[in-house]
């Protein structure tokens, strides 16, 4: 099975769904959600994003009339949105990160489970690799990196190390990585180390979150009123980000409030503590374990509701 989608039922629920209403899933991956919203559109749209060459073929499987997908980084959606004719629509999905395929398939550098080249892209058409990333980079944007992204204790001795070990022998693979980490890697927690090693790069090769803070400013810019944003994420500098922009407005940064001191926020809170999938689909589905799930109301400020 390519994906199985997380929290599906919930995911449903929460974007509230109109017929005939214009819906946008922004990380398409295997097409879970987007069955499940496309199940409940009778005249509406549903827009489809993923910048994965993968995903892409996974949509052309789908032959329904109200199903449009862009391969195109949804940091973008507004301009797609607007190549497809649309300017203004009723709810927004986004379920962050990658795929099981993704992580499973060895040849992407996703899994430190697997041998693999330490590519990371999702947008294979270009960007920089993991690869690039570890040789090129001077040790101090190394260090930042695995500080800011991977959260790492040691991130200004991982990046040393690399550095040193890049000299003697090229770091080409994931295991190539790992054996140049190992010696740094705190005993019995190597497995939690690593992941949060290449959490980070994959966190870097994919701007993933300046793509999240373009991706969320459009989604207030796009959504009609009382349209909703459902968004699921799967670690805490992600799910920091869509916690602050629905009560501030801001991914990083504090609320504003007007004259008469009403909050400046376009999204209302939908449920003050994040969502988490239950036990049962925890047990059967692994990866819904770290899942979060945050939900807004579109709320357009009084007086701007006809312009909009
Ligand atoms: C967790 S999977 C989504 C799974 C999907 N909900 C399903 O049910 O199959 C995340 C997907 O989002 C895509 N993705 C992540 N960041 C993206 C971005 N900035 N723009 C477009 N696609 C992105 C990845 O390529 C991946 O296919």
């Amino acid at each position: 099975m390519y994906h199985q989608p997380v929290m599906l039922p919930q995911c449903i629920e929460a974007l509230q769904i109109d017929p005939e209403g214009i819906y946008v899933d922004a990380t398409f991956g295997g097409g879970g959600h987007s069955l499940g919203i496309l199940e409940q559109i009778k005249g509406g749209r549903l827009i489809a994003f993923d910048q994965d060459e993968d995903a892409k073929k996974e949509a052309d499987k789908i032959n329904h009339r109200s199903f449009t997908f862009c391969k195109a980084n949804f940091r973008y959606m507004k301009k797609y949105l607007k190549i497809n004719g649309v300017t203004q629509v009723n709810g927004i999905l986004a379920d962050l990160g990658i795929s099981s395929h993704q992580i499973d398939s060895a040849e992407r550098g996703f899994s430190t489970r697997f041998e693999g080249p330490l590519d990371m892209r999702m947008d294979q058409s270009g960007g920089v690799t993991a690869e690039s990333v570890v040789m090129n980079y001077p040790e101090e944007k190394l260090h930042k990196v695995f500080g800011m992204y991977g959260e790492l204790k040691n991130a200004r001795t991982a990046a040393k190390t690399i550095v040193a070990s890049r000299k003697k022998m090229p770091i080409r693979t994931t295991m190539d990585l790992k054996t140049a980490l190992k010696e740094i890697s705190p005993k019995g927690k190597e497995n939690k180390y690593f992941a949060q090693v290449f959490q980070a790069l994959r966190i870097e090769v994919n701007e993933e979150l300046q793509a999240l803070e373009d991706f969320l400013h459009q989604c207030a810019e796009v959504t009609a009123d009382r349209g909703r944003l459902v968004i699921l994420s799967y670690h805490s500098l992600e799910d920091r980000m869509v916690k602050n922009f629905l009560n501030t407005g801001k991914a990083f940064g504090e609320l504003e409030k007007d004259f008469y001191g009403n909050p400046l926020r376009p999204f209302e809170p939908v449920t003050r503590k994040a969502v988490e999938a239950d036990e049962t689909e925890v047990e059967a589905n692994k990866r819904a374990r770290s899942a979060r799930m945050r939900v807004g109301s579109r709320q357009l400020a009084v007086g701007s509701k006809n312009k909009n």
